[in-house]
């Protein structure tokens, strides 16, 4: 048996089958994976798929101070789901609804070309999450809330 350095058998299928490793390092760190407990929106949304992301925001005035995400689903979507919302941190809430799959796919590399709808799915919810955070802002100024 190998005593050497142990091979890394999921960073190995993933870079052959065509992640970057940039890609393959959100795969596997799960940066920015988990929840918020007194989140302002938590918004999920599951793709032709299957697959389901649930993200949650944390805003300061029209900031996105923290956000992290769940993703019950393959490498490409938590991939992509990890490296968006570590470009939507700090981002104001109209550039966070401005990120679009060039800007992922920059921060993530390269994926295998099916992988693309994961991309979107990320980008999807990210957008309904900012949706649905406007609307519940707006019923509270109709109603008065603060
Ligand atoms: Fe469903 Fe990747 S296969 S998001």
């Amino acid at each position: 048996m190998d005593k050497g350095k142990p091979v890394d058998d999921v960073y190995q299928m993933l870079s052959e089958s065509g992640y970057a490793d940039k890609a393959i390092q959100y795969f596997q760190s799960k940066e920015n994976f988990g929840v918020i407990e007194d989140a302002d929106q938590v918004t999920d949304l599951t793709g032709p798929c299957g697959d389901t992301m649930k993200i949650s925001l944390k805003v300061d005035g029209d900031k996105i101070h923290d956000a992290k995400i769940q993703v019950l689903g393959c490498p490409g979507a938590v991939a992509s789901g990890c490296a968006l919302i570590g470009l939507a941190k700090g981002k104001s809430l109209q550039e966070a609804a401005a990120i679009d799959l060039d800007a992922l796919y920059r921060e993530l590399e390269k994926m295998p070309d099916q992988k693309v709808h994961c991309a979107r799915l990320a980008i999807k919810t990210l957008q309904k999450t900012l949706e649905e955070y406007h609307g519940r802002q707006s019923d509270r100024t109709a109603t008065g809330e603060k």
